[in-house]
């Protein structure tokens, strides 16, 4: 059996195979951010077609943290009824289900609020300049994700994915682009990296040791000046010191060529992309789990960098969204790669009706 059918722990969950369906806002939620059908009816696609965890969508901690209009909330006791009912659907699949829990920070799209970051400083994904955030709103913030990941644990799903990548609000703080404080919030290495220490203690206060606690860490933004791979790495050593129980690891700020999202993996050379930050991370974490996400396409691919060592996971975001049942696919023998090719539609038209697979339609006007 190809290790990608073993089954491998994140903290005392077992997960029966080593595919995780990584993030992508569903742009599906009511007016205050609640669950709906049509949310239920993806995840259950996708719990049913063989995926061993999901990572919800980015999901806000706080009303002044929403990135965009559709965008499902976490700030409230009202939202943990549908959150449980989208526990259920998953769990009826043998599925695990993870919230990705967010502050928008100077990423926001539609005008949802005003743009906010640790420095005033043009955020290059929206071109929106960021009012700089007064220490006693920075602790507001810290204290709502804690929140947030109690209404997450009290409505049963099994884990919480800290968003510190994609230049979002954590991600501002631990990166030298964004970050010019000369506070206790910034300055050296260790004094960026303090937000997301205080947010990973409030969420731990929060859930308990025994509740997993993973992160979608940007481990290089490419920035001038930015967050370099080196540091990083060292960003990942700290939360694993921390007690972190896995790492997703992405980067980039930018959805540029150079960014999170590439566009056109059509070769192999062009798959996992962001394989040279899991060398870098993996000597500093140790056994830590680790998930490795961006354009992975081949099966046999996947399978040689788990075989090598270099993650444990693999995260596939835009092919789930292609093929909900991929992962049984491939478990029956279909082994060569996903059939996601216009992976650069469902992006662009996910504002408009909600996330669906647009790899047969002309391309949006983003
Ligand atoms: C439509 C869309 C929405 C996304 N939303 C999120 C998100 O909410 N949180 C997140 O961390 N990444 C998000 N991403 C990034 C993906 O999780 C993933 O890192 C990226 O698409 C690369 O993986 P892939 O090549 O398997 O698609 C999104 C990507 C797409 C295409």
């Amino acid at each position: 059996m190809s290790i990608l059918f073993e089954p491998y722990a994140i903290g005392k969950l077992i997960l029966k195979n080593r595919f995780i369906k990584s993030s992508t806002a569903e742009s599906m939620a009511g007016p205050d951010g609640e669950v709906t059908q049509d949310m239920l009816d993806f995840y259950e696609a996708i719990a049913r077609g063989g995926a061993a965890c999901i990572f919800l969508g980015h999901a806000f901690v706080h009303p002044l943290g929403k990135a965009s209009p559709k965008m499902t909330g976490l700030h409230d006791d009202r939202l943990i009824p549908g959150l449980r009912s989208l526990a259920d659907v998953i769990h009826r699949h043998d599925c695990f289900v993870f919230a990705q829990i967010n502050h928008g920070g100077s990423r926001i799209q539609g005008g949802c609020v005003e743009p906010v970051g640790p420095s005033p400083v043009v955020n290059p994904s929206t071109g929106l300049l960021a009012r700089e955030l007064r220490s006693s709103e920075i602790r507001d913030i810290i204290d709502a994700f804690g929140q947030a990941a109690r209404r997450v644990r009290e409505a049963g799903l099994d884990g919480i994915l800290i968003h510190g990548a994609h230049g979002y609000l954590a991600s501002l703080f631990t990166s030298p682009f964004t970050n010019h404080r000369t506070d206790e919030w910034g300055g050296d290495a260790s004094k960026r990296f303090r937000f997301l220490d205080e947010v990973y203690r409030s969420i731990r206060k929060a859930v308990g040791n025994d509740y997993p606690v993973a992160i979608k860490l940007g481990a290089k933004d490419d920035m001038p000046d930015g967050l370099s791979l080196e540091e990083g790495a060292k960003v990942a050593a700290r939360l694993a010191k921390a007690g972190i129980d896995a790492i997703e690891i992405s980067g980039g700020i930018l959805t540029s060529a150079a960014g999170a999202i590439r566009s056109n993996i059509l070769s192999r050379e062009q798959e996992a992309y962001f394989l040279p930050y899991a060398k870098a991370v993996r000597p500093k974490v140790g056994k830590l789990p680790l998930s490795l996400v961006g354009g992975l396409r081949s099966p046999d691919l996947m399978e040689e960098i788990i075989m090598e060592g270099w993650t444990d996971f693999v995260s596939l975001a835009r092919p789930f969204i292609c093929e909900a049942d991929l992962v049984n696919k491939i478990r029956a023998g279909r082994w060569e790669p996903v059939s996601c090719t216009r992976d650069d539609r469902c992006r662009a038209g996910m504002g408009r009706e909600g996330l669906r697979c647009c790899c047969d339609e002309e391309p949006a006007v983003p």
